[in-house]
């Protein structure tokens, strides 16, 4: 590693709390592995710890990610979006498993060659207005043109709940249309009925028709406990949260769960170079003074790895120290102590949790993963054997 600046990627932990999560909501029959933009930028290859714990299917948005993630597993692989019907070929040599969202589509499929078999799941458009059949009517002429064909496996029916569905009304609205429209179709007779995602996993009791769940934020360590506790804070927090219960009637809600889950990203980079300053100095692109003499630490990550001055601070040696300014590729940091050019710098990890860079960027945990460049070398930790990776 030249760029001494990488992702820790805790491959045992990603498995400890599949385990977790499984151990604590047992009742699916299919748990799918969410690993979607490069399994939340924790890498692919974390698709080996997921399946150590426990998960027996994945989902993946392309063909392309299907691909890559067919690399590691043999488990079946869900396409979430749709795969145009000139890649089918594709689909059926590498045994994915695809998303029919509309009657057109169906009827493009079945007019091509299918040769051999090819497992579908039918997206339901349950409230998101994103994909999926949003009418009984063509949902039902789709699975009546899909059952006749002899290589088609109707394996699966399932939608995407918009919000978490505890402060507002969406997420019963959200099941009671999706019952609505499968009503043209015999849901107790597929293999896979799958609704919830980590929010509703963690919020609600299960839904008695629905035998998968598909788990993304909560395998990678964000279990979206609300903190209800006997704090002032929590009191306020759950009596707010009653209050919003009421108003829209929502049954069955849990606010704080006691899943234990943890983060598997940790971040990290080096002191490369180092300078004294004098107060009144000038950093970076002119943006910010020293107000006292110090240092300047120069480290090897900027805002095209994803990181920059709203971080606030970084960690050295257990203590933090403010970001003055940020250029693309990298951040210079003041400090009164002197430190050697070499030393690690953790960007978040043991002493910046995640949440903390969540809060300074007002931003949630999906966003920050997505915002970690690709650039960034991921150091993958699994069974006692470390690999650096570049995806
Ligand atoms: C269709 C679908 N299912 C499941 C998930 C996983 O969501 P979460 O990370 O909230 O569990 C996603 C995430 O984008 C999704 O699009």
């Amino acid at each position: 590693m030249q760029r001494k600046t990488y992702a820790l990627i805790d491959g045992d932990q990603i498995c400890k709390n599949v385990k977790n999560i499984i151990k604590n909501y047992p009742d699916y029959r299919y748990y799918f592995g969410v690993v979607k933009n490069n399994s939340y930028h924790h890498g692919i290859k974390t698709v080996i710890d997921m399946e150590r714990g426990g998960i027996n299917y994945f989902a993946v948005s392309s063909l392309e990610e299907a691909l890559e993630t067919r690399k590691y597993t043999k488990k079946p692989i869900l396409c979430l979006e749709v795969i145009p019907i000139e890649f089918i070929d594709d689909v059926i040599n590498n045994d994915i498993t695809i998303t029919i969202d509309s009657l057109n589509y169906v009827k493009e499929l079945i007019n091509g060659d299918i040769y051999d078999k090819l497992k579908v799941h039918l997206a339901i458009d349950s409230g998101m207005r994103r994909l999926g059949f949003w009418e009984s009517k063509s949902l039902k002429e789709a699975y009546l043109l899909l059952k006749d064909e002899k290589n088609i496996i109707i394996e699966g029916v399932y939608s995407h709940f918009a919000t978490s569905g505890v402060m507002d009304p969406y997420y019963e609205k959200q099941v009671e249309v999706f019952l609505d429209i499968t009503k043209s179709i015999p849901l107790k007779s597929i293999p896979i009925v799958h609704m919830g995602r980590s929010l509703s996993l963690v919020n609600h009791p299960k839904l008695s028709f629905c035998n998968g769940v598909r788990l993304g934020i909560v395998m990678y360590g964000f279990s979206q406990s609300r903190e209800v506790d006997n704090s002032l804070k929590g009191k306020i927090r759950g009596m707010k949260m009653r209050q919003l219960q009421k108003k829209y009637g929502i049954k069955d809600v849990t606010l704080q769960n006691d899943l234990d889950v943890l983060p598997a990203m940790k971040l990290y980079t080096s002191v490369m170079s180092e300078r004294k300053v004098s107060a009144g100095d000038v950093v970076g692109y002119c943006t910010k003074k020293v107000e006292e003499d110090g240092y300047i630490l120069t480290l090897p990550i900027g805002y095209a790895d994803g990181v920059d001055v709203r971080f606030k601070n970084v960690s050295i040696n257990g203590k933090l120290y403010p970001i003055l300014a940020d250029c693309m590729d990298m951040l210079m940091v003041f400090t009164k102590d002197y430190i050697e050019v070499g030393t690690e710098v953790e960007v978040f990890g043991d002493n910046i949790s995640i949440k903390d860079v969540c809060r300074n960027l007002k931003i949630n945990a999906y966003h920050l993963f997505q915002m970690i460049s690709s650039r960034i070398l991921k150091v993958h930790v699994s069974k006692g054997e470390k690999e650096e990776i570049r995806y």
